[in-house]
């Protein structure tokens, strides 16, 4: 097995700092627009025959050193009781929005074989196609985004009535906040138990609360995500916009925090304590190309030299127009600017 990603996870010397691409299974690939056809993502993500082949087609087509589950965050929100569908260059719609008390006691306790088995049997059907060449990355939303669209029903830039509920109805706030704790523990538990290498915990719009808000409303779920799998994978957060946050997240116990571009790699060093740093290349400049992409990576690779636990990435998602060829030469640089000399 490529073991440079958890090498790196774990802080010892990779053969060469490893590359992966957060939606490396995505439109922008012309072998998963192939499969998906007009159907909807979820169609793919519940199909392990499906989900398993657009996994894998990745990894082959990029180069990269792991590959990551094909699903959703929404999914195991489905086994809650929370009715949803993803809507094309909108993001997830949720029928049944969970905004009072009421809302949240008649959620339902997820039982992970029984609501979400289709992504176990993905776990299962990736992990037998990768056949040991690279490690899989299994993950879910955290508690905060999860909630985000539970609340509001669509996709929003500020979360009002997220954030809304949060102050004015705590006992809600942290019932959901519960219930969605129990939920993310038994779901990335099954993922670990069915064979994910690594685990990456996705809190992408928690970057729109202050530190202290993110202290009295959020920190401790994740805290008790992250303890729960403590020793058995290493554990990845990511947030976007969290320049702010940075010294909670660290915090929260994770083994790599994973940021976005809006900050100096640098920064996040600075911050880490001794933890890994995932990221942070502007997914624009990878849709972009040429000098400006060369040196975009250039600067990333410099403000993390004589760092362990180095993991390339986007700051964010591969974006739709991106050219698979330009994420080719991302991975083949990286690795050829760093590769080890035995
Ligand atoms: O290789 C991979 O990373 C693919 C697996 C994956 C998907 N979604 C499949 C998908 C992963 C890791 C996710 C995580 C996810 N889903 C997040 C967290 C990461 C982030 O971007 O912050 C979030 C917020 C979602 C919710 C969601 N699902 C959004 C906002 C969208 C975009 C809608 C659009 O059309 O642009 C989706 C759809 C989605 N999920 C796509 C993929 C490949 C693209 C649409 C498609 O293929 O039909």
């Amino acid at each position: 097995m490529n073991t440079s990603f958890l090498d790196a996870c774990n802080r010892r010397e990779p053969a060469h700092t490893p590359v992966w691409f957060m939606r490396q299974a995505g439109r922008y690939l012309p072998s998963y627009r192939a499969v998906k056809g007009g159907r909807p993502v979820t169609e793919i993500a519940r199909d392990p025959e499906l989900s398993s082949q657009v996994a894998v087609d990745a990894v082959e087509a990029l180069g990269v050193d792991a590959g990551i589950l094909f699903a959703d965050i929404m999914l195991p929100l489905e086994g809650m009781g929370v009715r949803f569908r993803i809507e094309e260059n909108v993001g997830p719609i949720v029928e049944n929005p969970v905004r009072t008390g009421d809302d949240v006691g008649a959620l339902r306790a997820l039982d992970p074989e029984a609501d979400v088995g289709f992504v176990l049997d993905g776990i299962d059907a990736t992990l037998q196609k990768l056949d040991d060449s690279v490690p899989l990355i299994g993950f879910s939303g955290a508690p905060f985004t999860l909630a985000g669209y539970m609340v509001e029903g669509r996709p929003s830039r500020d979360l009002e009535r997220t954030k809304r509920m949060m102050y004015n109805d705590p006992d809600a706030w942290h019932g959901l906040m519960r219930a969605l704790t129990r939920m993310v523990k038994a779901y990335l538990g099954r993922q670990v138990s069915h064979g994910v290498h690594a685990v990456q915990l996705f809190d992408s719009w928690v970057g729109c609360l202050s530190p202290a808000d993110y202290r009295t409303y959020v920190s401790k779920y994740t805290r008790q995500i992250m303890d729960s799998l403590e020793g058995k994978v290493p554990r990845i957060h990511f947030c976007a916009n969290s320049s702010s946050l940075l010294g909670e997240l660290v915090g929260t116990g994770a083994d790599v925090i994973s940021v976005d571009w809006r900050m100096p790699i640098s920064d996040a060093w600075k911050a880490a304590r001794g933890r890994g740093v995932q990221g942070n290349l502007d997914p624009v400049l990878a849709l972009a190309g040429g000098a400006a992409m060369r040196r975009g990576v250039a600067r990333v690779l410099e403000e993390s030299k004589g760092r362990r636990g180095h993991i390339f990435s986007l700051g964010h998602g591969v974006l739709k127009e991106t050219p698979p060829e330009n994420l080719r030469a991302v991975v083949r640089s990286v690795h050829a600017a760093t590769r080890r000399r035995a």
